[in-house]
């Protein structure tokens, strides 16, 4: 069955990779990232029912009213992604820039609840919909020179507990652990060493599958993509 998927930060990465991953499948995709030239490129790509637009996810009016056209032109969505995200450059916590900082707080939890608050509501009248926050091993874990990026992941394994003690059965939300992936974001980490891992594109073609089984067994679970 063609399912209708929202995801944040769709404009590279493991976001991306999802994207192309889902619509091979047949599946719409309703996606957002900031940067204009690879929305444009997601847009002309010739990719039927899908939406992709240029939203900021910590712009609360915007994603208010970004939601609002989606579920006028789409509908509630069956599996909702929240995978923007971001980190501080490595430093230990008394050195990181507080700009930087509370920008990283912003994205990485507030613009959760922005896009939660602008797509679940709709999921809660229609009565289905699973919502998948994208957390990391550092939410589980910690890592010295990463204490914000740590935070905001723990944040979000928290945040998204608590909401699925809130939402109504068939509904679900989990906290997902991607693994660890060769992307821009392992590159500020591991420099070169993230050559090492694999690639955002074969990591969605085991991942892709495994977020659009989720459904309220796996409701509350801090689950990770199998393998990675
Ligand atoms: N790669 C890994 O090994 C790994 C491990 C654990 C967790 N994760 C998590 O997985 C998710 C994706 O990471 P990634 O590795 O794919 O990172 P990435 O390559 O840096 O991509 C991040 C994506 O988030 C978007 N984004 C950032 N700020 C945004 C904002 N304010 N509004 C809208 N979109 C925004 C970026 O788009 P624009 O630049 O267009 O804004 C980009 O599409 C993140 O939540 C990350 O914490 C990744």
């Amino acid at each position: 069955m063609t399912k209708k998927i929202v995801i944040t930060g769709c404009t590279k990465g493991l976001g991306r990779a999802l994207v192309d991953e889902f619509l091979a499948l047949g599946h719409t995709v309703i996606g957002c990232g900031r940067n204009p030239e690879a929305i444009l490129d997601l847009r002309f790509g010739g990719h039927g029912a899908s939406s992709f637009d240029v939203v900021d996810v910590t712009e609360s009016k915007k994603v208010e009213l970004w939601a609002d056209r989606m579920l006028t032109q789409h509908g509630a969505p069956d599996l909702l992604i929240n995978n923007a995200g971001l980190l501080t450059p490595p430093a230990p916590l008394w050195r990181q820039n507080p700009a930087d900082v509370a920008r990283l707080f912003q994205v990485n939890l507030v613009g959760v609840v922005h896009v939660i608050q602008g797509f679940v509501p709709a999921m809660i009248e229609r009565g289905s919909g699973v919502v998948v926050n994208l957390s990391s091993g550092w939410g589980r874990s910690v890592s010295g020179e990463f204490a914000p990026y740590c935070a905001s992941k723990w944040g979000v394994e928290g945040l998204t507990r608590a909401l699925a003690e809130e939402l109504p059965a068939p509904l679900a939300a989990v906290p997902l652990s991607p693994g660890v992936i060769d992307t821009a974001m392992l590159r500020q980490c591991y420099a070169d060493g993230a050559a090492d891992y694999p690639k955002p594109e074969a990591w969605a073609k085991v991942a892709a599958p495994y977020l659009l089984q989720l459904g309220r067994k796996d409701n509350g679970l801090a689950l990770t993509v199998p393998g990675f």
